[in-house]
Formats: structure tokens, sequence, C-alpha cells
């Protein structure tokens, strides 16, 4: 089964299939990595859900899953500013944990987390991130596992939004600018 792309799409960046391809190369490196580990990963809602879901189900080492919700002021990446909306249900102290995030686009959004677990003595703390969009970034923060570098456009699908839609399209796609720009 198919989505029929809404009018706001340009093109489609990547396919399903491509993204359930790369999904399972990075959860066969991921279980490499911490075989004979347990590993926590922690989504930001609500964009990472379908990416966390499905790189849950490509893991092979046990694994468990947490979720936090953050309020970013003003739109995503202009002041940097971010609070926690929503706390893990549980605590993280002597755990390898992993923030999975939909795109890391500025860096402040993950810079932050990044720091606020830390303070929580986890054994580990890894990044991974479906996208990547380097181009834009203003702090540096390490990425250490993610599917795809995208250049400088606006992506919806696979969980990423536009005001709340189309995270349900199972490809990743490129929103028409114009339409950005008259919606926004
Ligand atoms: P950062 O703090 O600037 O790295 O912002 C990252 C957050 O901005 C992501 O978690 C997304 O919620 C949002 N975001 C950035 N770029 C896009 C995009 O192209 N589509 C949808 N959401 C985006
Ligand atoms: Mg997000």
């Amino acid at each position: 089964m198919s989505h029929e792309l809404p009018p706001g799409v340009e093109r489609v960046l990547f396919t399903a299939e491509e993204i359930e391809r790369r999904v399972a190369e990075l959860g066969a490196e991921i279980s490499e990595r911490y075989r004979g580990k347990e590993l926590k990963l922690i989504g930001i809602l609500k964009g990472s859900v379908f990416f966390l879901t499905a790189l849950a189900r490509a893991i092979t080492i046990p694994v468990k899953v947490d979720f936090l919700a953050i309020s970013s002021f003003a739109n995503p990446g202009s002041s940097g500013l971010v609070r926690i909306a929503k706390d893990l249900d549980d605590r993280i102290e002597g755990e390898d944990v992993m923030l999975v995030e939909d795109i890391i686009d500025t860096g402040f959004t993950v810079r932050y987390l990044l720091r606020n677990l830390a303070g929580r003595g986890p054994n580990s703390i890894a990044l991974c991130t479906l996208l990547d969009r380097t181009s834009r970034r203003i702090v540096q923060v390490p990425v250490d596992f993610r599917c795809f570098e995208i250049g400088d456009h606006f992506v919806i699908g696979y969980g990423l939004d536009h005001k709340q839609l189309y995270r349900n399209l199972d490809c990743i796609a490129v929103m028409n600018p114009e339409m950005l720009k008259k919606s926004t």
C-alpha cells in the first residue's frame, strides 16, 4: 500500500523501501556495537516515534523504550530555548541509553537533551537520528548513528510533520517551499 502524496509535496527523497533497508542496516550496526548489553532507546515525541519503533525491531539485543517530550519556544531552531514538557517515566542511572531523534537541524534540541540526560548518571549516552541536516548546524553535537544526511529542504513523512500533518507518510518527502511560505 502506498500513500497518495499531499499537494504540498515536491518530490520523494527516500522511499519506504529505502528507509526500511537503511533502518535494518543501522539496527544491525547498533546490535553489534552493544553486543552483550541492554540498550534503552529514548524517543523524543512525537516525530521520532515512527523511526524508533522500526529501529527497535531491527535491533537484536535486549531493548527498553522510554519517551520524553520537549517544547521549544518559537520555531524549531530559532531560539535555542528548549524545555522538557513530558519527562521519562524511569531513571536511567547506570544504563546505556540512546537518544533517538527524527531530524537534527541546528542541534539545539539534542544538545540540551544530551546535557540533561548526562546529569542523570547513565553508563553511556549515544545519539541516533533518522535525518541529519548538517548544513544548518549551529551547535555541534556528536551524532553516533544516522540513517541519512539531507540538504537544506523542509521534509515531511515517516514521523516528520508540517503543522502536525503528514507524519504517517511511509516515505520521506520534500515540501514545496512556496506551499510552506503560504501556510506559515
Ligand atoms: P533543532 O533543535 O534545530 O536541531 O531542531 C530539530 C527539530 O526541529 C526536530 O526535532 C523537528 O521537530 C524540527 N524540524 C527541523 N527540521 C524539520 C523538517 O524539515 N521537517 C519537520 N520538522 C523539522
Ligand atoms: Mg521533533
